[in-house]
C-alpha cells in the first residue's frame, strides 16, 4: 500500500514510496509520483528496468526524450552506446538493472525540440527515495554510477568523477560503487578522442564487473579469488 500522502505540496518522493520492496510495486507507485515539479512536463515516470536478482546496477542521470516517450531507461542514443559498451565489456544488459537518479525527463523547449536540462540538486534529492528503494529491492553487489549526477546522488555532493573515476567505494558492507562517465559524454566527444573515450568507458565497465569476483573484505583488504558461493 502506498503511504498516506500528507496534505500540502510534497517536498520529495518519500510519501509516494510503498513499504513493499518489490520492483513491480515500486514501479506502479512511481508512476503516480508528484515528489517534485518534473512530473508536470514529462510524459511519464521512467522507472528502472531489469531483473530484481541482478548483481550489477547501473545508474544514469535522468531519462531523455526517447526514454520519456517509451517509458524505459536508456533506449535512446545514449542507451545504444551503453549497449555497445556493455557488449564490448562482456556484460549482458539483460543481467544488469538499469535506472536513473531522476525518474522524470527534465527539458527545455528549443523550437519544436525538447532539449535535455540538467536536473536541479533539489530534484535529484527529491527523487533519491526511489533510488534507495531500488537498491533495497535489488540488493546489487556492484553499483556503477554513470556520470556526475548519479555519482553525486549516491556518493555525495563533493564527489568528482574527473578525480575519482574508478575508485571503489563501499556503500555498505555488501554493496560497492564505482563511478565512470555518462555515455552521452562519449557521444559528444570530438571525433579524434571518441574512440579512446569509448575504450576507457568499456574498461571501467569491465573493471566493475570484475568486482563481482572479489569478495568485499573488511579493513580494505583485497582478494583475487572468487566470492564463496
Ligand atoms: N541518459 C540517462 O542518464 N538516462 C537515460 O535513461 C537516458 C539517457
Amino acid at each position: 500500500m502506498p503511504r498516506q500522502v500528507p496534505a500540502g505540496a510534497p517536498t520529495d518522493a518519500a510519501p509516494f514510496v510503498p513499504d513493499q520492496r518489490d520492483l513491480a510495486a515500486l514501479r506502479e507507485a512511481a508512476a503516480a509520483c508528484r515528489g517534485c515539479d518534473l512530473h508536470r512536463q514529462a510524459t511519464q515516470t521512467v522507472f528502472g528496468d531489469g531483473d530484481q536478482a541482478s548483481r550489477v546496477m547501473l545508474v544514469g542521470e535522468q531519462p531523455g526524450d526517447r526514454e520519456d516517450i517509451e517509458g524505459e531507461p536508456f533506449v535512446g542514443p545514449a542507451g545504444r552506446l551503453l549497449d555497445r559498451a556493455l557488449s564490448e565489456a562482456g556484460i549482458d544488459r539483460r543481467e544488469v538493472y538499469v535506472t536513473n537518479a531522476v525518474k522524470h525527463f527534465s527539458w527545455r523547449p528549443a523550437g519544436k525540440r525538447r532539449i535535455h536540462k540538467k536536473p536541479a540538486a533539489r530534484q535529484v534529492s527529491a527523487c533519491r527515495p526511489w533510488l534507495e528503494a531500488e537498491l533495497e529491492a535489488v540488493r546489487p553487489e556492484v553499483v556503477v554510477c554513470l556520470g556526475a549526477t548519479a555519482a553525486q546522488s549516491l556518493l555525495g555532493a563533493s564527489f568528482r568523477v574527473t578525480r575519482q573515476r574508478g575508485e571503489v567505494i563501499d556503500l555498505d558492507r555488501a554493496v560497492r560503487a564505482v563511478a565512470t562517465v555518462h555515455p552521452s559524454s562519449i557521444l559528444r566527444a570530438p571525433d579524434e578522442s571518441r574512440h579512446q573515450e569509448m575504450a576507457a568507458f568499456v574498461a571501467d565497465l569491465r573493471a566493475a564487473a570484475r568486482l563481482l569476483d572479489r569478495p568485499n573484505l573488511p579493513n580494505g583488504q583485497e582478494s583475487d579469488g572468487p566470492s564463496p558461493k
